[in-house]
């Protein structure tokens, strides 16, 4: 069934453990995030980036439709997430599209205006009954960025002043730069798991973890240990889909149904999501 993001990750929060948060850009990403789901019998959110908007040329109505028929027949609960928001007017159309939540990303701006812009969405969000997740620190290597030092000064998030950001922001989680990267294709990240403890001991609203296609299973495993309650996750569908595509094209060069290497694609896609979701139930190492 639909539910809410909120829901998910507070009760997730509460549990200690965490909700997976899949981006989705086709129907097969859809349909393979909640297979997942139903096989590892556990919570997701299906996420729609704003890139992804872009790629549909510029619509977000046709991928969100199919996401909430989506849900509504899930067999596990699923929450519809609006991810990396920049524009307002995407912000402005999530409720009517059937998102119960948003993030808002002005994580690129310097503090002070970062904040500004972050408090103006997170007001607009509230009033529209949307739970609002926002960025400091500086997670790279977004769509069209740079890649960053993920460990570089700077780049991480500072506790005190993500005390600050949330209670003046009124945001109701918080995305913190801890030493993973977006569009990683090999999971080699490690993470500042004590900058993570100092995180979530000074901060009262659910830590939400981006770039996680790039972190090995026991780091995953340790940051919901750590207090992370949302796991964000992009690119490791991505490889999923087109190594598994690209395999079945080149074992059947006369190929030409589409649905016959779709469903290889989306069939490796589901195994992602079951593995990644195991991943984040598992117990710690030693
Ligand atoms: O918000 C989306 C995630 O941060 C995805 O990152 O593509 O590196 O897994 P990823
Ligand atoms: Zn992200």
């Amino acid at each position: 069934p639909l539910v809410t993001t909120g829901e998910l990750v507070t009760r997730a929060a509460a549990a200690h453990s965490a909700v997976a948060s899949f981006n989705i850009i086709t129907l097969e990403h859809v349909e393979a995030v909640i297979a997942g789901a139903e096989a590892a019998d556990a919570p997701v959110v299906l996420q729609v980036s704003e890139n992804a908007v872009k790629f549909r040329y510029g619509r977000l109505l046709p991928l969100a439709r199919a996401a909430v028929t989506a849900a509504e027949r899930a067999a596990v609960p699923v929450g519809l997430h609006l991810d990396h928001v920049q524009s307002d007017d995407l912000l402005r159309q999530a409720a009517d599209a059937g998102f119960s939540s948003v993030m808002y990303d002005a994580a690129r701006l310097p503090y002070a205006q970062n904040l500004a812009a972050t408090r103006i969405a997170a007001d607009w969000a509230h009033a529209q009954g949307l739970w609002i997740e926002a960025e400091l620190g500086q997670v790279g290597g977004k769509f069209g960025q740079p890649a960053l030092d993920a460990h570089a000064p700077g780049a991480r998030t500072d506790p005190a002043e993500a005390r600050a950001f949330v209670a003046d922001s009124g945001v109701d989680a918080l995305a913190v730069a801890i030493g993973s990267t977006h569009a990683m294709t090999t999971r080699t990240a490690t993470l500042d798991h004590d900058l993570l403890k100092r995180l979530s001991a000074t901060l009262d609203v659910p830590l939400v973890l981006h770039g996680s296609s790039g972190v090995p299973d026991d780091e995953l495993a340790a940051a919901v240990a750590g207090g992370i309650a949302k796991v964000n996750v992009g690119t490791a569908l991505n490889i999923a889909m087109t190594g598994a595509i690209r395999e079945f094209l080149a074992a059947h060069p006369e190929a030409v149904d589409s649905r016959k290497y779709l469903s290889v694609g989306r069939e490796a896609m589901a195994r992602a999501v079951t593995g990644i979701i195991t991943a984040l139930a598992r117990p710690l190492k030693g």
